[in-house]
């Protein structure tokens, strides 16, 4: 789909997620021919400095990118912006370079701290900014609970219709993620079976091996649960527990992502003591190498969880019953993202003294993409009618040989296009809060600090029994 000339304001510019994604997502669709010539980025910090100084940082951002001879031209570009949201400094300048293109599709993006979220977007209208052609776009966390998200939102929208606000949840770019959606609605063969009457249960892990990598001011007023659960592991149990939208159309998905997320089985001080687990990494060995407790990193004593695992249960027809393990958290033993679904067993073994073992479906989303399906088959040979546990596989690198794009390419992209599709909608992030905010209270009014893990390990030994305590295990790797 051809995209517009746009220009990409880039609040936040100096910052770790505009160094880090932005810039080397706009480099690679530029490489691959998706910008439009005109295509502009305007980078705004509060840090003085000029053109050159920010276009020579962009140059180091991006050098992981292999970009041949389009380099240069991509940071021809790019323009820097030294203005903040405390003072009027440097927004006459934003204005006139904004306004020196009035056909032009404008995005900001907000890289930025939350708290300055509703700060900048007051600007962008005491500025004049905020025009038909303009959008907005949000990082997560979009607040901290559900009163101050609300904060956010009233805020923004007094400046941008919802129609214009992008709130990224980088998770749902992600390829692997958007074929779940292509899995379940574009093959008949799945449907019949998703619901309660032949799914047991369903995981999903999002592991990290990776500790908390110099973000502990953020990180530690976060938490997993806020950092992960709320957002990106809430959206993969909508995707694979909503009812078939009735189209691609944004407000469609959205629609029925926002009634799972309204029928997932409240978990408070009443009962988040037995289907949740926080736990918090102590000192130990991580990629090969001894690493620090998160206590160390810090330097001062904290609560703050680092992996999570609960139990969720969604009660509507489809899924009353089905638990959904979820678990995620940082310095565990590998980098995997996946989702397993586990079907019933089958109502009768006709095989003498052998019980199949159920049948599953693993989507892994990272790395190694694919899609794997177990079954039963006979053993091969004449050793009599023995069973083994196969899987038909899929792998994206094997199947496609493709550089799969990062999600924010795809994103920022979607922006420009005006498809709100993979993007949350107000009211979703305040439905995911209002789940989300009993537990961590629950946690709070608890006297039970979070349960030490060693890094390197699969969290505490609780999260272990949350499931086998119900007769199941978690996956780990090959099902
Ligand atoms: C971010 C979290 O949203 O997602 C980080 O803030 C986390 O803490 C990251 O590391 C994980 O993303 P990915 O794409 O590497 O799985």
């Amino acid at each position: 789909i051809p995209v517009d000339p746009f220009t990409l304001v880039v609040f936040g510019a100096t910052g770790d997620l505009a160094r880090r994604k932005l810039l080397p997502a706009m480099l690679h669709r530029d490489i691959a021919g998706q910008l439009p010539s005109l295509a502009r980025i305007i980078g705004v910090a509060r840090r003085e400095m000029d053109r050159g100084e920010y276009q020579a940082m962009a140059r180091e951002a991006v050098k992981g990118v292999d970009a041949d001879g389009a380099l240069d031209a991509f940071i021809e570009r790019i323009f820097y912006v030294a203005a903040d949201a405390e003072s009027d400094e440097g927004w006459d300048t934003l204005t006139a370079l904004v306004n020196e293109r009035e056909d032009d599709t404008v995005v900001y993006y907000l890289a930025t701290g939350p708290d300055l979220f509703v700060p900048i977007a007051e600007k962008i209208g005491t500025h004049g900014l905020n025009q038909p052609r303009t959008r907005i776009v949000l990082e997560k966390p979009i607040g901290k609970n559900a009163a101050s998200a609300l904060t956010v939102n009233e805020g923004i929208g007094a400046v941008f219709p919802e129609a214009s606000i992008y709130r990224i949840d980088h998770y749902l770019g992600k390829e692997t993620v958007q074929n779940l959606m292509a899995l379940r609605f574009a093959n008949a063969l799945f449907e019949p079976l998703w619901s309660a009457a032949h799914i047991d249960s369903v995981q999903i892990t999002v592991a990290e091996e990776l500790g908390v990598e110099g973000r502990a001011g953020y990180y530690d007023k976060a938490g997993a649960m806020r950092d992960m659960v709320q957002n990106h592991m809430l959206q993969l149990l909508c995707l694979v527990a909503m009812e078939p939208p009735s189209s691609m159309r944004a407000d469609a998905v959205r629609d029925e992502k926002l009634k799972v997320l309204k029928a997932l089985k409240r978990i408070d001080t009443s009962n988040a003591a037995s289907v949740t687990v926080r736990g918090q990494y102590k000192a130990g060995a991580s990629a090969g190498g001894a690493v620090a407790g998160y206590l160390d990193e810090l330097g001062e004593p904290s609560q703050t969880e680092t992996f999570v695992a609960i139990k969720a249960e969604i009660g509507n027809w489809r899924w009353a019953g089905v638990p959904f393990y979820l678990r995620t958290g940082k310095r565990l033993p590998s980098r995997v993202s996946e989702i397993v679904v586990s079907f019933r067993q089958v109502p009768h073994s006709v095989f003498d003294g052998e019980t199949p073992r159920p049948n599953r479906l693993l989507i892994r989303l990272q790395p190694d993409e694919g899609i794997k399906l177990f079954l039963m088959i006979k053993d091969p040979g004449p050793g009599g009618m023995r069973l083994q546990h196969v899987s038909l596989d899929m792998s994206f690198a094997a199947a496609f040989q493709v550089r799969n794009p990062d999600a924010y390419e795809r994103l920022i992209l979607d922006t420009v296009r005006g498809n709100q599709t993979l993007f949350m909608r107000r009211d979703e992030v305040e439905a995911a809060w209002a789940w989300v905010d009993p537990i961590i209270e629950a946690w709070q009014a608890s006297s039970e600090p979070p349960r030490s893990y060693t890094a390197g390990t699969w969290g505490p030994s609780a999260a272990i029994a949350l499931i086998e305590r119900d007769g199941r295990s978690w996956s780990e790797g090959d099902v």
